[in-house]
């Protein structure tokens, strides 16, 4: 595993299933009285935010304060980026300041990597969403999520299971960093959605590709729910919402064709009437709560194994690892 996570390709199958496993174990935490660990003790984490968020904002801070690392969340509004400073005096600032990792959400694709490849920051980049590009722990927890449901235990793959992907696939990081992550574990994923909201070039992802909703649901395992992310759109991609909704939305009716044991997933925020209704969103089969619970044992994970766990808590910032995910540089 690289020193980074920028992006699910970079994952290998062992490590993914070393992120998910030591999730499992760190979520047992969740349901004791003092959730705690004193893991990241002496370590900074700073959240570095450029772009609005409720869930992954919160749910790291929260899997850093479990792991007791020192936490500064800095957000584009309120400070000097406002004033018109670059990412790489941002970068210099916080490594000036003894950040050991950033946890980076920006609005230019390809931001967090160029944080990782400079020599601006020294600590780990973990990227939290980057335009259209990836959220590697948003597809982590997703994973997390259908292993749980799907019957695949510790240390096992997702293989051979059925992912359906529905909506707005050209704008969503999730969807790019769930489609990379999948593939890896072995499940086959198929996309759903009008032929303008899927990106160019599609052809050559490990997927395959649907425009009729109602056909794939029986052959589906896990059900994915995107939203329509209008913030990104400069043009319109779909004739008015009764039609997308028609078409592609997911509705008590359509529930009902998917095999009993699969799930509704949604990685929030749901737009109610739009891509999914309130009876399938109150549903016992839509999971978007516990995804939300759930990322925050995968984020522990995470820093956990790239931060050096408890064997380097009181190393310097970029030491080498020693112990048994040595092979992060
Ligand atoms: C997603 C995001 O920001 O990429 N949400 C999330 O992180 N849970 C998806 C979205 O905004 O629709």
């Amino acid at each position: 595993m690289k020193r980074h996570l920028v992006s699910t390709a970079d994952l290998t199958r062992d490590d993914a299933l070393l992120i998910l496993d030591t999730a499992e174990e760190l979520a047992q935490l969740s349901g004791r009285a003092v959730k705690k660990l004193p893991t990241l003790r002496g370590r900074t984490v700073v959240n570095l935010f450029f772009e609005d968020s409720t869930r992954t904002k919160t749910s790291f801070e929260v899997a850093e304060k479990r792991l007791s690392a020192d936490v500064i969340n800095f957000s584009a509004k309120g400070s000097s980026v406002s004033k018109g400073e670059s990412l790489k005096d941002t970068a210099l600032t916080l490594q000036a300041m003894g950040a050991d990792a950033v946890v980076i959400r920006h609005h230019a694709s390809g931001a967090p990597a160029r944080l990782a490849q400079s020599d601006w920051l020294h600590g780990s980049v973990i990227n939290a969403g980057d335009g259209t590009h990836e959220h590697p722990t948003q597809a982590l927890l997703d994973a997390f999520t259908m292993r749980r449901h799907l019957n695949a235990g510790l240390g096992k793959d997702l293989a051979g299971r059925r992912v359906t992907i529905v909506g707005d696939v050209l704008h969503s990081r999730v969807a790019r960093s769930n489609v990379h992550l999948l593939t890896t574990l072995g499940a086959r994923v198929t996309f759903v959605a009008p032929p303008t909201l899927l990106p160019i070039g599609i052809q050559n992802w490990p997927c395959e590709i649907s425009y009729d909703l109602d056909s794939v649901l029986p052959k589906t395992d896990a059900l994915m729910m995107l939203r329509v992310q209008r913030e990104r759109m400069n043009a319109a991609f779909f004739p008015t919402e009764r039609e997308y909704s028609r078409r592609y939305g997911m509705n008590g009716l359509r529930m009902a064709q998917l095999p009993e044991h699969a799930i509704v997933m949604h990685p929030g925020p749901m737009v109610r009437g739009m891509e999914i209704t309130a009876e399938v969103a109150d549903s016992p089969r839509c999971t978007v709560v516990e995804q939300v619970a759930n990322g925050v044992s995968v984020r522990m994970a995470v820093l956990y194994l790239l931060l050096g766990g408890a064997t380097l808590a009181d190393a310097p910032a970029a030491a080498p690892r020693t112990d048994s995910v040595e092979n992060v540089q």
